[in-house]
């Protein structure tokens, strides 16, 4: 059995991911330094999958701990790179550490593959370095724009790292995937997204708002230019996000990327308003949503989504499920983790 070592492996899209590498009949070993998740996250993907993850709870910021986690576990053939901080706003505020934490990981990272003959890594990277673009759906060759937060550029920088990183070392294969917005939970509803606090993200705040958490959404603006006013964003199921990196890693380790560094965008390829997604919600979950409109956020763009042409061809991978299907799978998790006070 090939073994892939996922960092954030028990966070949102990295526990997602670890089931479906899982079911693929990839062995798994996490590493996560729970800053932002929880350690029953394990148990829950052993419950979906019937086999339980290594998980190794190690900062990747601390170079020797990364070297460690190698050198116990030989048989790692591939990494797939999420654990990172992804919080725009807070990015401003702390920019150092927002730095040190997703740069740091990244090159403690790449030195210890390097030092154990790891070649293979999936980069989770975003739509953010697009910035506004220029042309909708924006595909792969769209212009990179200034990052408008650290965190942004944090994704930029690391992109350009695992490119230089590959100069002298040509055996390094590289596969770089820019999500778009990912959205909703297992079918299951063991695991989902579990934000820390009031959530920024459109989603969790829609449903922790229905199930009567906060009193509130507020939309951010609806003066934009789009058909009602509201900004528009590409949102994807997190299921189909993780099977892509299946995918990916297949790709790699059957080193069928010739190119050596690929980027793929991970879309649905379809845009929808914050008035859309909140009216689907209504319609799913059979509630009235209490929202109201305010200005808009600082840093957001109009509207972004994907051209996915690269993916569906050279992944032969597409995203399947609908808006629907998903905020009712984003709906069934929050009335879960609420009944068992999860957060
Ligand atoms: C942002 C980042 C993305 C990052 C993600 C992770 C950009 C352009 N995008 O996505 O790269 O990976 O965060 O956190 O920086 N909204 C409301 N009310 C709310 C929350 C959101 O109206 O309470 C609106 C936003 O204005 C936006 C849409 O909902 O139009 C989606 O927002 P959000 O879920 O926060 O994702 P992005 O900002 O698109």
């Amino acid at each position: 059995m090939r073994t892939v070592l996922v960092t954030g492996g028990t966070g949102y899209i990295g526990s997602h991911t670890v089931v479906e590498l899982q079911q693929a009949g990839y062995r798994v070993v996490i590493v996560d330094d729970l800053s932002n998740s929880y350690a029953d996250v394990v148990d829950n993907i052993e419950k979906i999958s019937g086999q339980r993850p290594g998980f190794v709870k190690a900062d990747l910021k601390n170079r020797a701990a990364t070297m460690d986690l190698f050198s116990s576990a030989p048989e790692i053939e591939a990494v797939i790179h999420f654990a990172a901080s992804k919080a725009v706003g807070e990015s401003v505020e702390k920019p150092v550490a927002y730095y040190r934490n997703n740069i740091d990981s990244l090159l403690n990272l790449l030195e210890a593959m390097q030092k154990y003959g790891v070649n293979h890594i999936v980069f989770s990277s975003s739509c953010t370095v697009y910035g506004e673009p220029d042309q909708l759906p924006v595909d792969e060759n769209a212009p990179i724009k200034k990052a408008n937060s650290p965190y942004g550029n944090t994704k930029q920088i690391c992109e350009e790292i695992l490119r230089d990183a590959r100069v002298p070392d040509p055996d390094l294969n590289v596969v770089s995937l820019r999500y778009f917005n990912p959205i909703g939970a297992h079918p299951s509803a063991l695991i989902g997204e579990l934000p820390i606090g009031v959530p920024n993200n459109l989603v969790p705040f829609i449903t922790q708002t229905a199930i009567g958490i906060r009193k509130e959404l507020k939309v951010f603006g609806d003066d934009y230019n789009t058909p009602d006013g509201s900004a528009i964003r590409d949102y994807i199921n997190v299921v189909d996000l993780a099977k892509a990196h299946v995918v990916a890693i297949e790709r790699l380790i059957s080193e069928k990327n010739k190119a050596g560094f690929e980027i793929f965008n991970l879309g649905t390829g379809r845009g929808n308003s914050v008035f859309e997604v909140i009216k689907a919600f209504e319609k799913v979950s059979g509630k009235k949503l209490n929202y109201s409109v305010t200005g808009r956020r600082d840093g957001d763009v109009e509207q972004v989504f994907a051209n996915t042409d690269l993916a569906n061809r050279e992944l032969g991978w597409k995203a399947e499920k609908s808006l629907e299907e998903t905020l009712s799978s984003a709906w069934k998790w929050e009335q879960h983790v609420r009944t068992n006070q999860k957060n």
